[in-house]
């Protein structure tokens, strides 16, 4: 176990498999306590377990992104159980496909409630509890779509966008309260998400990274838990690429 995190407390969004799992992970392994996040408590068993497995201590919430409410109630219970809030890491999204002449507004909405203002009331959220203590570090996941695009991700591209806009903003007002705010930019990892894809998709994907392979969850939580250690206390308003070179 390092200490890089030690007497910290984290929360991942996601944290139920993939990106958010591993992060979740290795924020334990670095001696944070953890507060793991997905729609459903079952979700979060195996992964509560690893925690406790490897000396760590998490708490669990639950709530659904597209409703701003459980997101409220969520975080006053960090606040009532754990009293502090150091870290987060808002990775939790949703990845919808649909070609720009068949999307319905429906999937827009939903695809941008839950990736995007998800992601900026959880920002809010977290920095209320951070400016208590003049010190934070807020780590949101954007992705490659965000800033290249691919046909078929107009929703899930301009969310991703939307994420990169929210970060650069929100660590130009953090700044002066002692809160970093950066994003990771990830390209093809190995998880559901790109499970999900079709073998032509998956093809096409890997064509593009240069270094001829897809990324691992624990690659990227890598590059969340040096954002959020004091290793980046300097470091605020940046999109940090965990691609391969992903040449989109
Ligand atoms: N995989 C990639 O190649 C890739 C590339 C670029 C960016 N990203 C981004 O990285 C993040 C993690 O991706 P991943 O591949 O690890 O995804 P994943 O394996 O599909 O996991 C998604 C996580 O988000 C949670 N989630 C989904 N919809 C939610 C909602 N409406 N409300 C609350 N939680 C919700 C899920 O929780 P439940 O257990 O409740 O389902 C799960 O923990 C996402 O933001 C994604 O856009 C991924």
């Amino acid at each position: 176990m390092s200490e890089d995190l030690a007497g910290k407390v984290v929360l991942i969004t996601g944290a139920s498999r993939g990106i958010g799992r591993a992060t979740a992970l290795a924020c334990a392994h670095a001696g944070a306590v953890v507060v793991l996040h997905a729609r459903a408590r079952t979700h979060l068993e195996d992964v509560s377990e690893q925690v406790l497995g490897i000396g760590g201590k998490s708490l669990v919430v639950t709530f659904d992104l597209s409703f701003p409410e459980g997101i409220a109630t969520a975080y006053e219970s960090i606040f009532r159980v754990l009293g502090r809030l150091d870290g987060c890491v808002n990775n939790a999204g949703m990845m919808t496909s649909g070609l720009l002449g068949m999307i319905s507004a429906k999937s827009i909405q939903e695809t941008l409630g839950c990736n995007l203002q998800g992601t900026i009331l959880s920002m809010q959220y977290a920095a209320r509890l951070m400016r208590r203590r003049k010190q934070g570090s807020i780590v949101n996941l954007s992705s490659i779509m965000g800033t290249r695009g691919a046909p078929g991700l107009v929703a899930y591209a301009a969310s991703k966008a939307g994420v990169v806009g929210a970060t650069l903003a929100a660590a130009k007002e953090l700044a002066p309260e002692g809160i970093r705010v950066n994003a990771v930019a990830p390209g093809f990892i190995e998880t559901d998400m790109t499970r999900a894809l079709s073998a032509e998709q998956r093809a096409q994907s890997l064509s593009q990274i240069r270094m001829g392979r897809a990324g691992r969850a624990e690659e990227v939580a890598q590059a969340a838990l040096f954002l959020l250690s004091d290793r980046a206390s300097y470091i605020s308003g940046q999109v940090l690429g965990v691609d391969g070179l992903m040449c989109v």
